[in-house]
């Protein structure tokens, strides 16, 4: 099990559309471990293969309280989508310490490949809603911060601009 590195906005690699997976194998699986570890070990609720620079239509889910639901998704794909939307407080691992507004369908059915390349469709409302529509963004090359005004949008890139410069002096 290895904690993956987790790029950081507005490293342009976040915006790499991901690739089909066309074998779910033993290296998918190992992938897959590695982002449930390092998805954990930060906290996050969800995370993109794009946002562990691995360019392949995998993400990892878990909403539950006691990180005891973990659910994967490959080549995941919304199927249908209420036309109703909630505004929910957002954040994102790759975005750390900024959280904004963003409006989301209610419910959405997302159908992709379990980690034994077992076909499944399920319906998500709630948090679980939120976070499938957020990290499909990702595979896309999505950031949640691209929802916000373009003012907004330019603070917070500035801010992390600012940040990797200062880390980058960091030996
Ligand atoms: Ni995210």
């Amino acid at each position: 099990m290895t904690i993956l590195n987790v790029l950081r906005y507005p490293d342009e690699r976040l915006r790499t559309v991901a690739a089909e997976v066309t074998d779910i194998n033993d290296d998918t699986r190992k992938i897959i471990t590695d982002m449930f570890a390092t998805m954990y070990e930060e906290n996050g609720v969800g995370l993109a293969a794009t946002q562990v620079n691995i360019h392949q239509r995998i993400v990892v889910i878990d909403v539950s309280e006691d990180k005891e639901n973990p659910l994967v998704f490959i080549n995941p794909v919304i199927t249908a989508q209420n036309d109703e939307l909630m505004i929910n407080e957002e954040g994102c691992l790759s975005v750390p310490g900024c959280y904004a507004k963003v409006d989301r369908h209610t419910q959405v059915t997302v159908s992709a490949f379990d980690q034994d390349g077992k076909p499944f469709s399920l319906d998500a409302d709630e948090l679980l809603a939120i976070c499938v529509q957020h990290e499909l963004d990702h595979l896309k090359g999505v950031l949640f911060v691209d929802y916000l005004s373009p003012l907004k949008r330019q603070r917070i890139k500035t801010k992390f601009e600012k940040e990797a410069k200062a880390n980058a002096r960091v030996y």
